[in-house]
């Protein structure tokens, strides 16, 4: 997509996180996208770090008026289930992270959603899921005709078929941690974009990635090259992937994926498999196919383009 578009406007629905803070600045630093605001969601860490970290991300990349709000600090149904072994104490470990300048927001995510939604215009806001999927769901069944009538599309960064799970061996954490909301994201029937593990595990980050980031001179280079120093590997890999910022990467040069349009569900009973993207991959069902599956890219080509955008953010 050229620079010159208009610009797609977006709302991100996250729970930084390192990789949600990648894909937030991407987004920050495109100006084929902008972004109406951030609503938070209870995930990598509990939802006050998690609104405090949108809050501190905003205002690294100067933008610190960009609207934060939290929401859901727990899935629908089930216990907060959190990653803080990999995100750290804090979930943006290894960068020396002041406080927020700005309070919490009193203003909860769903309400601030229904607000700027019904001031869009229709079929113009895409809304990308980077957390857990508890938010959505609660907007879809809060107000289903003015999310269908206002959301162009949804983007999540969940799921695996191909690939193994990260977080059970049958599923991905966003998708685990509410897989009931998931189930209902999926069954919306709004055009619907999955980037699962079987794209973003092939998306590792090159190995200089941490030296370039760090040779940037800026704030940002810096704090993003000490979230990824904090971050160990998987065992077996020399580096990581960035699943958020590969789901962002998708917004911008969606040329750079390959996918199908298929049929996804959710397991929500089954103990031994809660929380798996059952994909219907070769259309063995007449199941309908509710969302585009993303299962390759050109990684090289989309970490150049990152770092290229991430150098432009100021400080
Ligand atoms: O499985 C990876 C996903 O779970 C990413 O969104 C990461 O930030 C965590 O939320
Ligand atoms: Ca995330």
């Amino acid at each position: 997509m050229s620079e010159a578009c208009t610009a797609q406007p977006i709302i991100i629905d996250t729970d930084p996180g390192y990789d949600d803070a990648f894909a937030i600045l991407l987004a920050l630093a495109a100006p084929e996208l902008q972004v109406l605001g951030l609503t938070t969601v209870a995930g990598n860490v509990t939802l006050d770090i998690v609104s405090d970290n949108a809050r501190r991300i905003v205002e690294l990349a100067g933008r610190p008026n960009v609207a934060v709000h939290p929401g859901a600090d727990r899935p629908l149904l089930r216990p907060a289930a959190h990653a803080f072994d990999i995100h750290g104490s804090m979930g943006l470990n290894g960068y020396d992270w002041p406080p927020p300048a700005r309070p919490p927001s009193a203003v909860h995510a769903l309400d601030w959603m229904l607000q700027t939604l019904a001031a869009s215009a229709d079929r113009t806001v895409t809304l990308v899921a980077l957390g857990p999927q508890t938010n959505v769901a609660m907007l879809l069944r809060r107000a289903p005709a003015l999310a269908a009538r206002k959301l162009r599309r949804i983007v999540c960064m969940g799921g695996n078929y191909f690939a193994g799970g990260n977080a059970s061996p049958a599923a991905e954490f966003n998708i685990l941690v509410d897989p009931e909301a998931a189930a209902i994201v999926f069954a919306c029937g709004i055009e619907l974009v999955a980037m699962p593990l079987d794209c973003t595990n092939t998306a590792l980050t090159p190995v200089d990635w941490i030296s370039d980031l760090a040779s940037l001179g800026t704030e940002i280079g810096t704090a993003c090259a000490g979230m990824m120093g904090f971050l160990k590997p998987p065992p077996g890999q020399a580096t990581r992937p960035l699943h958020d910022a590969v789901a962002m990467a998708w917004m911008l040069w969606p040329e750079l994926f390959e996918g199908r349009l298929c049929n996804v569900e959710i397991e929500t009973a089954s103990p031994l498999t809660l929380g798996a993207t059952v994909v219907d991959w070769r259309g063995r069902t007449a199941r309908p196919k509710n969302c585009l599956w993303i299962n390759g890219c050109n990684a090289p080509e989309m970490y150049a383009r990152m770092m290229e955008r991430l150098a432009r953010l100021p400080g």
